[in-house]
């Protein structure tokens, strides 16, 4: 049966999957829910992604960059944006006009916003980043309120809110993410006092948001629970959520070799008697590390990668499936029969974590979306 006829490597993204997540996530609080859709919505694609979200229930979208933004925004998606990093200076006015919210946390970017927002002339919208522990991005929790009052006091700035990150929430001790959110809640109590609390308080990721109801606040800023996949092998999504994202290609030839045979550059592999190998159209360009010990699916069982991971092929050691045929589908992670591999088994096999293995899909693999339900199809 031929698996594919249009794509040598394909992931197939189940939008109702990804429904079925966010629905769990809005049953589960009083918060709203920001989709975390950075990063091509962890490579799930994020225009049909943002669609499926907002039938679910999200009522915002959360990105990384002024690009990714602008491209939603271009896509036609009208509903609010935070873009929760760094916005180069020349990209402020932009985010403006698309009315796209941008995190502030210092002084000197808020004069550009509020320069930015003069020139345009519509207001700058800002979430002001505290830093209560990551040490990556913020202002340090003691200066917040200084700068909170500054950002009540620009013309042309609209205060909308304020956020923090978690470093640990996906461990088994709570102390640390206890104490980010005490800190936070601490800021939060000193801008009620000034009257400058403003509309949204957020801090919790998909660990926090599972395991500290307390950090729900305003707002959950969820990613990896809205893909179906575990914050961390300590952390676990409870029963009912479902990975969204099945990575898959097919074989492209399949040769008998004599004993002897080296496969693959270097010859890192020699057959050991008569062997069937099968070649698959799936390599690290693809996202597919080259590293020794990778293992797939075909015909409902696991098979080795032998031989070195190729720029756009790999190797398989087929003698576990004699009837396995060109054209089979081979799947990378995701089912198929009885089988499955996670993305979390995979991320362990190339020393990494979930998040990285479905970010690191490149854009040459085809997203294949359940077009009955996608507004726009990229399939098409
Ligand atoms: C600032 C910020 N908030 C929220 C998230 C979502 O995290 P998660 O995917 O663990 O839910 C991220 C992701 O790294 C992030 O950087």
């Amino acid at each position: 049966m031929l698996s594919n006829e249009k794509f040598s490597t394909w992931a197939e993204i189940d939008l109702a999957a990804i429904e079925n997540n966010v629905r769990l996530l809005v049953q589960s609080t009083e918060a709203q829910i920001m989709a975390g859709l950075k990063a091509n919505a962890y490579g799930h694609g994020v225009i049909p992604v943002s669609q499926a979200v907002r039938r679910a229930g999200a009522t915002w979208c959360g990105l990384a960059r002024v690009e990714e933004a602008m491209e939603l925004r271009y896509a036609g998606y009208d509903g609010p944006i935070l873009v929760l990093g760094f916005t180069a200076p020349g990209r402020v006015r932009s985010l403006i006009e698309a009315d796209v919210a941008m995190a502030v946390w210092s002084e000197a970017q808020l004069e550009a916003f509020a320069l930015a927002a003069s020139e345009v002339g519509k207001p700058a919208r800002v979430h002001l980043k505290v830093d209560t522990g990551m040490s990556r991005l913020g202002i340090p929790a003691e200066k917040a309120l200084k700068l909170a009052g500054r950002i009540e006091q620009q013309q042309g700035v609209d205060f909308e809110g304020v956020f923090t990150h978690f470093a640990r929430a996906d461990e088994p001790d709570p102390g640390p993410t206890i104490e980010q959110e005490r800190a936070l809640r601490l800021v939060v109590e000193r801008l009620e006092e000034a009257g400058l609390r403003p509309p949204l308080v957020h801090a919790a990721n998909t660990a926090a948001s599972l395991t500290r109801p307390s950090s729900h606040l305003d707002m959950l800023r969820v990613g990896i629970a809205i893909f179906g996949l575990h914050p961390s092998p300590d952390c676990r999504l409870p029963e009912g959520f479902q990975p969204a994202m099945a990575w898959k290609s097919q074989l492209s030839q399949v040769q008998r070799l004599p004993k002897g045979r080296g496969v693959s550059y270097g010859h890192e592999y020699v057959t050991r008697k008569t062997e069937r190998i099968g070649t698959v159209p799936v390599g690290y360009a693809d996202g597919f590390r080259r590293v020794s010990g990778n293992v797939v699916l075909i015909g409902g069982r696991r098979v080795p990668v032998v031989g070195r991971v190729c720029m756009d092929q790999i190797s398989l050691q087929l003698d576990g499936v004699a009837d396995a045929q060109v054209g089979d589908e081979v799947v990378l992670f995701g089912e198929q029969g009885s089988e499955r591999i996670r993305a979390g088994e995979v991320a362990e096999r190339w020393g990494t974590i979930n998040y990285e293995v479905v970010c690191g899909l490149s854009p040459r693999v085809r997203r294949i979306y359940d077009s009955k339900k996608t507004e726009q199809n990229p399939d098409t």
